[in-house]
């Protein structure tokens, strides 16, 4: 692998699969753009009765409980980092929070600092706290010393889907509208303007 590839993680929460289908186009739209990448999905903390009494939420579960969950070196790692959390009232999840909050050893360290991040969500209403939740997650990001690089509205594209904070999915009343030709484009540039970001800094170091 080339000394200048940068390295992109990817480190998400789902509970039914809408965050995770986001992850799995950022993480194409990165390599795209010529990084080694990432996708790590946070433990789970939920009680099995809770993941028990909803199917998505089941049916995802099993799907990635076996894959490789996210750990401090997928943040030490990488030149860029994208965060997924779902929308919980207006918030960061807790499974995403808690996966943050095992990092004060690397943060004491300066190891999360002069990184490049941005975050994306899903939330089920219109104006149902996206842009609160991804805030809430910037604040974590400004702590670690992180460079930000939300993709504002850096291309015309930007204008469609309208989150200069990150990108978000709105996912409706039975929690399964698809992601939109707007999203994915709005996804694939975010990949590409952290990269290309991550591979400016490189560059300079
Ligand atoms: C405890 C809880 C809190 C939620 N809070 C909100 C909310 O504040 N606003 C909203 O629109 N949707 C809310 N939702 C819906 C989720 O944001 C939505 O199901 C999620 O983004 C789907 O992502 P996922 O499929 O990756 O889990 C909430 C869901 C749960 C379970």
């Amino acid at each position: 692998m080339a000394n200048g590839t940068v390295k992109l993680s990817i480190i998400y929460y789902s509970a039914t699969g809408t965050i995770q289908k986001m992850a799995d186009r950022l993480v194409e739209a990165g390599r795209q753009a010529g990084a080694d990448v990432r996708l790590r999905h946070v433990e789970e903390l939920a009680p099995m009765a809770a993941i028990s009494s909803n199917d998505a939420w089941l049916r995802h579960y099993e799907q990635i409980k076996d894959q490789p969950k996210a750990t401090a070196d997928d943040v030490v790692w990488a030149d860029a980092v994208l965060f997924g959390t779902p929308t919980r009232y207006g918030n960061v999840c807790s499974q995403l929070k808690q996966f943050i909050d095992t990092l004060g050893p690397q943060w004491q360290q300066g190891l999360l600092a002069d990184k490049v991040y941005a975050g994306f969500t899903a939330s089920q209403t219109t104006h149902g706290g996206q842009e609160s939740t991804l805030l809430t997650l910037y604040n974590v990001i400004i702590h670690f010393g992180g460079i930000l690089v939300p993709p504002g509205y850096t291309d015309p594209l930007k204008f469609v889907d309208g989150n200069p904070y990150g990108v978000s999915h709105v996912t409706g009343p039975e929690n399964t509208d698809p992601l939109t030709e707007a999203e994915y484009n709005a996804l694939d540039h975010m990949a590409r303007r952290v990269v290309t970001t991550a591979g400016k800094l490189r560059a300079g170091a």
